[in-house]
Order: structure tokens, then sequence, then C-alpha cells
């Protein structure tokens, strides 16, 4: 089975919950190369792995994740909300989460979700992360993509970490969008699989732009946006099957 087209959403979001380090493993278990993760800011300026702004749906917290310091989080229960084996399981540090890639030979897709108007300090969250990381395993950097939806997001890392490959994020694609990433500097775009529009993808091959799309967890609709020319797709199931050659999602 070809997997290498396969980013792994969150982790192996179907088999543990999202953004832990129990889904990265079972993402590395089921065969993955890449993993998709989303980083946001603590109250301290810590750079830590969770998807939603607020605490309460995949943690035993509540409110702004960006109220809470990197202490009161790891205090948290971020697995039992998944499943009762997972009690266990704590919101990772993106540091942690850095290291272990290094040791695994994992690519990562680091989705930068900053809360509007923490754009910077969100990057320079990252940065301190990315360095201390660095310090252990100096080639992590080669192992990493970048992506946002906050244009303001990808000129700070752009300036920050000017040599670390980005991708925008979109949920349709835009008109403009070959123009937007010359502008940001991209070398791709993840849209929403829902959203896809074939002549759209036609033109950002045609400019030499990688395209991604999320969430894709059938074969059938795995296999028809590699059909029009998407270049991997995002899955919860990151052993999903993929009919067509092999493609890294560098
Ligand atoms: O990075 C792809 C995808 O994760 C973007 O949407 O909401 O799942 O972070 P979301
Ligand atoms: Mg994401």
């Amino acid at each position: 089975m070809i997997t290498s087209k396969v980013i792994a959403h969150r982790g192996a979001s179907r088999l543990a919950p999202e953004n832990t380090l129990a889904a990265f493993r079972k993402a590395r278990d089921a065969g993955a190369s890449w993993i998709e993760v989303d980083v946001a800011l603590t109250a301290d300026g810590q750079a830590v792995i969770f998807h939603d702004e607020q605490l309460n749906r995949c943690s035993n917290g509540h409110g702004w994740l960006l109220n809470h310091t990197l202490a009161e989080l790891q205090r948290l229960d971020a697995g039992s909300w998944f499943a009762a084996e997972f009690h266990n399981e704590q919101i990772p540090t993106l540091e942690a989460l850095l290291l272990w890639a290094a040791e695994q030979s994992i690519n990562l897709n680091l989705e930068i979700k900053p809360v509007i108007g923490r754009e910077a300090e969100t990057v320079d969250a990252l940065v301190i992360a990315l360095q201390a990381a660095q310090a252990r395993h100096n080639h992590i950097a080669s192992q990493l993509l970048l992506s946002s939806f906050n244009p303001l997001a990808l000129a700070h890392v752009r300036a920050a970490l000017p040599t670390i490959p980005r991708a925008l994020l979109t949920e349709a694609i835009p008109a403009d969008a070959v123009l937007r990433l010359q502008q940001l500097d991209c070398e791709g775009l993840h849209f929403c699989a829902e959203l896809v529009d074939q002549a759209a993808i036609l033109a950002l091959n045609n400019s030499g732009f990688s395209v991604r799309a999320y969430t894709v967890n059938h074969t059938a609709a795995a296999d028809a946006l590699i059909a029009m020319g998407v270049n991997a797709i995002f899955s919860d199931i990151p052993d999903l099957a993929i009919t067509s050659a092999h493609i890294t999602p560098g």
C-alpha cells in the first residue's frame, strides 16, 4: 500500500485523540511519513499542539487555550474525551513533538493556528521550540512544511524561518490563488476537498505549485482528487489506500 500521498491529519485521529502523542504513534505505526498538526500559543508564550481555540472539545479544560499557561495545560486530560484508555494523554508541546519526529524520521506539516491578533507571538513560540529541538537534532527543520490560513502568520514565519517551505490554507481555492501564493512566497495550497475545483487545480499545477486537499477519509474520493492533480490528501486514516503512483508531499 502506498501511503506517501497521505498526510496523517492531526495524527491517526480516527484511532486516537487528535493531536496527541498516541495519535502520532498510531500514525507512525500505520506507515505515515507525514503528519499534520495544529500549533497554538499558550498564555506564557509556549507552542503547543491543539486544534481548537477553546479547550472544551478535546480536553477536560474550559475556555480559551490562550488564557492558560503550559503548566496548567499539561495538567489537563487530553484523551478521555475520545476514549477512557487514553486518559493519560497530555497536550503535547511543539518541542516534544519535534524531538519525537526527528527520532522517528517523520515529516511534519505544522499548521500555525494563531488566535487573531497573536500571529507574531505564535510564530515566535514556534521558532523558540524549533531552536530548542535543533540543539539536539539539527536536521529537524528539513522535515517541516509550515502552513496557515492566516496570511500574517505566513508573513511572520517567512521572515523568521525563510528556508522552511510554506503553504497557504484556504477553504475554496481562490480565483487569484496563483497570485496569492506568489505574493506570500508559498510552495503550495491546501484546500477543503469538498470544494474541489478541477480548473483551479490545473492552473496551480501549471504554475508549479503543490496542491493538497483536506480532509479525505475514503479511497474513491482520494483517488479522484489525485487524478485531478492533487499532490496529497490529509486523512484521519493514514493508511488509507491510494491506488495511484508515489509522490511525496514536500
Ligand atoms: O491543515 C489541513 C487541515 O488541518 C486544515 O483544517 O481545521 O483541520 O486544521 P483544520
Ligand atoms: Mg489542521
